[in-house]
């Protein structure tokens, strides 16, 4: 889940950096837009800092970069990206330009382009409050559907005492968790994943495997565990964190991921293969360490099909595969969505330098029998999320169609 954290110029832009805090701690990721005001308050790098992102400060880059088309279209790019946009604290200012479709900075333009939900926590002198411009403001954006965290009374920054304090952080984030839940779609849905790669033993030192981290897999478990689902992980050998709410089994070979998957398949109500399962396995497994010598010929044996098989097994479950090509991508793709009856795969080309296997970083095509997504290379969270909008899509036209 990713939010868009506004900063404008107020006394109290230091305390947004305790509101980034808490939300990473709730395992939300925050890309911070400061306007040119904020930062005379609090410098980028302390958020950039706190959020682990680049903090964005300018609608057509810095000041010290040539302007730039990227910049210039990137409000777009976040604007499509985020769950929800939350800004603290919001000044007069910022509420009059939301209320009045000013877009003259990033964070104005970024409010225009999104249809995120919004959390705005104004701060500001109490007289400002209590204006009739800055109500009017207020009283617009509420009926519009921006959720707004009213300030508190009390002792305000200009020496003056009266409304217009910022309100406490809790309340804040608590709103933006409210906010974030209107977009729990998958809530109700016990989602089954399968991730990483599997090892087929040839002695007891010895294995086959492949280059799979695990990483697309835990992204997808990550972000259907932020729509709200209950996540069923079934994961080969990795070295990267499991998500602490998924429901984790562990397993090595193939055939151990077959029969994790074929005890959970009735408890779940889609599944997600991104696993890289092994195709084959040695024949005979050697019970010593093979000693060198010459030549050495392995016989194989294929290992079970997963995903054929839960064809076989499914009731109404959705079932999403995952292919990695490095020819014919797309033609492949194709025939492995009629031929392992599949309601839709994602495919990657994993050929391709810096995407795919052991990447933070992938591009796809999401194949179903009535729809093609393109996904250019983005991080594997950006591509988790674009698979679980098309398991939406599909959810809701299966539903429809019953
Ligand atoms: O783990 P990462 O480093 O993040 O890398 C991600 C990834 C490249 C592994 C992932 O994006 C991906 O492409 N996963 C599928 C890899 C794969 O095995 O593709 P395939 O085309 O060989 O298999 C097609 C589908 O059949 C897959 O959903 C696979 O899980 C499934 N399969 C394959 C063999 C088998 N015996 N049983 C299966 O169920």
């Amino acid at each position: 889940m990713k939010i868009a954290l506004g900063v404008s110029g107020g006394i109290a832009a230091y305390k947004a950096a305790e509101v980034v805090r808490l939300l990473r701690d709730r395992g939300i990721r925050v890309q911070v837009v400061m306007t040119r005001a904020a930062q005379e308050f609090v410098k980028p790098l302390t958020f950039a800092a706190l959020s682990g992102e680049k903090v964005i400060t300018d609608l057509f880059g810095t000041e010290a970069e040539q302007p730039n088309i990227d910049a210039a279209v990137e409000h777009i790019a976040v604007a499509q990206a985020i769950d929800a946009l939350v800004v603290v604290p919001a000044t007069a200012d910022v509420i009059a330009k939301f209320a009045q479709g000013i877009a003259n900075d990033f964070l104005s333009t970024l409010f225009l382009a999104t249809t995120a939900p919004v959390v705005i926590a104004p701060a500001m002198n109490v007289n400002m409050w209590n204006n009739a411009a800055t109500q009017a403001n207020l009283a617009i954006l509420r009926k519009r559907g921006v959720h707004i965290v009213e300030p508190g009374t009390g002792y305000l920054a200009c020496g003056m005492t009266g409304a217009g304090r910022l309100a406490e952080n809790e309340s804040i984030v608590a709103a933006v968790m409210e906010a974030l839940g209107a977009s729990q779609e998958l809530a109700g849905e016990t989602v089954l994943i399968t991730a990483g790669p599997t090892r087929e033993k040839i002695d007891p030192v010895r294995y086959l495997t492949n280059r799979s981290s695990g990483k697309m897999g835990y992204a997808l478990a990550e972000a259907a565990l932020r729509r709200g689902a209950r996540v069923l992980l079934v994961s080969g050998p990795t070295s990267i964190t499991a998500p602490g709410a998924a429901e984790l089994t562990r397993v090595e070979t193939a055939e151990e991921m077959r029969n994790a998957v074929m005890k959970l398949l009735p408890e779940a109500t889609i599944v997600i293969k991104t696993a890289a399962v092994s195709d084959y396995r040695p024949k005979s497994q050697a019970s010593q360490k093979i000693k060198r010598g010459g030549a050495l010929a392995l016989e194989l044996e294929p290992t079970s099909d997963i995903v054929a098989e839960i064809a076989k097994r499914k009731k109404s479950q959705l079932v999403i595969g995952f292919a990695a090509e490095t020819e014919n991508v797309l033609e492949n793709a194709r025939k492995k969505l009629t031929a392992k009856s599949l309601d839709a795969i994602v495919v990657n080309d994993v050929s391709r330098d810096g995407i795919g296997f052991d990447s933070d970083r992938n591009a796809v095509t999401i194949i179903s029998h009535d729809n093609i997504v393109d996904v250019p290379e983005t991080s594997k969270w950006e591509v988790a999320q674009r698979v679980l909008d098309e398991v939406i899509r599909l959810r809701k036209r299966i539903t429809v169609k019953h």
